[in-house]
């Protein structure tokens, strides 16, 4: 891993077109394998955990092929047919959705795999995507602790199920519609509290029956057609730039292009709980199309919010950088029913704190969330991403937001930011004038 340095920002100020949102390639592909007929996509993102799914999909046997500039074409033979036993373990890398979503996908196969993935893969919960599918009908084993490697043995017709999910996840929910797909009949799934809905949108682009209702999301099986698709800006990979822009009066970002989903826009709502000044100018998007627009922040003075429930959920990628903002705004900042951050690439709760101390921030963690007072002048420090790119680019946003004569800091394994947006730190340079 290798470390970045990064300066203090003098000024921000510009436009920044972040690359194609992760969530939503990553079921292009494995939306596109399981239709029939070939599928294409465009603006797909470039990060390595897309290109997991990408290899994972070609081990077991399905046709993809990259262009050049994001674009993808993908052919499959319909649910229950495009999967094949790969000939050695599948490596998902750094990817849980990869993982709990490609599981989905092969219980649905008359096929055997097994799923393997990095040391912080193999960290995280399975069981919570392993029991539904078995009580579809697939055998789906964990190592000891209901972690990876996971050994999937399919079958291309599972039982319908209706299934209560415990925690709200948009990859578990995501499993169980995919598996859904090879099920004898109509499957519900009932979240705790609404996640992002890009798999539902992309399988009624499919021609899938998908209702969503107050009881739960009802999949019913039938032909999955294929699609194309124009992939909009990953706002999860935007929220640094914005959040960035937000922290100073007379600072501006205007984020192009960027997914609107109303699963993803938590950070848009925090922003200007705290007192940003956000605007947002959507385009024009059909009705099962993701919809996408420009997002401009201008910094104002901040203060303090409380992040808690649905809010948490909408915006759960973007934790670590809204605690980072946090440190800037006047009062306290609480964040609430977030214990799912110890479950992430690493305990982001633990290592949030950790790391905004390093910078001088007074905040204290708790069983689910974070208390953060400011402002506070943050002091350049020497910072590790513990191998997660979703704290590897909060640093990042902290090093730029540091008092300037206090110098550059150091992220150790900065690189990890390839994991969902590898030009990251050049475009953070870029647009800090470093
Ligand atoms: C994702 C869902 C979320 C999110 C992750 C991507 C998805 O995870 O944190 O980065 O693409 O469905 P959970 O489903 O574990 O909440």
């Amino acid at each position: 891993m290798s470390a970045v340095r990064i300066s203090p920002a003098t000024r921000v100020d510009g436009d920044v077109t972040v690359p194609g949102d992760k969530s939503i390639s990553h079921r292009a592909l494995i939306v596109g394998a399981l239709a029939r007929g070939r599928s294409y996509a465009g603006n797909v993102s470039p990060a390595a955990d897309v290109q997991s799914t990408a290899a994972c999909l070609r081990a077991c046997g399905v046709w993809v092929r990259d262009f050049t500039d994001g674009r993808i074409a993908v052919e499959g033979s319909g649910p229950g047919e495009s999967l094949q036993s790969p000939a050695g373990p599948l490596d998902c890398g750094n990817s849980g959705t990869t993982m709990r979503l490609l599981s989905g996908a092969l219980a649905g196969h008359d096929c055997e795999a097994l799923l393997d993935g990095d040391a912080s893969l193999r960290r995280r919960p399975m069981a919570r995507v392993t029991e539904p599918l078995e009580a579809m009908g697939a055998s789906v084993h964990t190592a000891a602790g209901g972690t990876p490697p996971l050994e999937v043995h399919g079958r291309r017709r599972l039982n319908a199920i209706n299934w209560e999910m415990s925690v709200a996840s948009a990859q578990v929910k995501s499993a169980i519609l995919l598996a859904a797909l090879s099920g004898d009949g109509p499957t519900t799934v009932i979240e705790p509290r609404a996640t992002r809905d890009h798999t539902e949108r992309l399988l009624r682009l499919c021609g899938v029956s998908v209702r969503t209702e107050s009881g739960g999301i009802t999949l019913t099986p039938g032909p999955v057609a294929p699609f194309g698709l124009r992939v909009p800006g990953d706002i999860s990979s935007a929220a640094f730039f914005l959040a960035l822009a937000a922290a100073r009066p007379g600072w501006r970002i205007r984020c192009l292009g960027v997914g609107l989903n109303h699963g993803r826009t938590g950070i848009i709502d925090v922003l200007r709980a705290m007192g940003a000044d956000v605007g947002v100018e959507a385009e024009d998007a059909g009705d099962d199309s993701e919809p996408s627009g420009i997002v401009e922040v201008r910094g104002a003075p901040l203060h303090g919010a409380t992040i808690t429930s649905e809010l948490t959920v909408r915006c759960i990628d973007e934790l670590p950088v809204i605690a980072v903002l946090a440190t800037q705004a006047d009062g306290v900042t609480q964040i609430r029913d977030a214990a799912e951050l110890r479950t992430k690439e690493s305990d982001r709760l633990t290592e949030t704190v950790n790391g905004l101390r390093a910078f001088g921030a007074t905040c204290e963690v708790n069983d689910d969330g974070l208390v953060i007072t400011g402002p506070v002048q943050l002091k350049a420090a020497h910072v590790d991403s513990h191998g997660d790119h979703r704290l590897a680019m909060a640093w990042g946003v902290a090093a730029a937001l540091c008092d300037p004569p206090s110098g550059a800091s150091v992220i150790e394994g900065g690189d990890a930011a390839a994991v969902s947006y590898p030009p990251f730190f050049d475009e953070l340079m870029r647009v800090i004038g470093a």
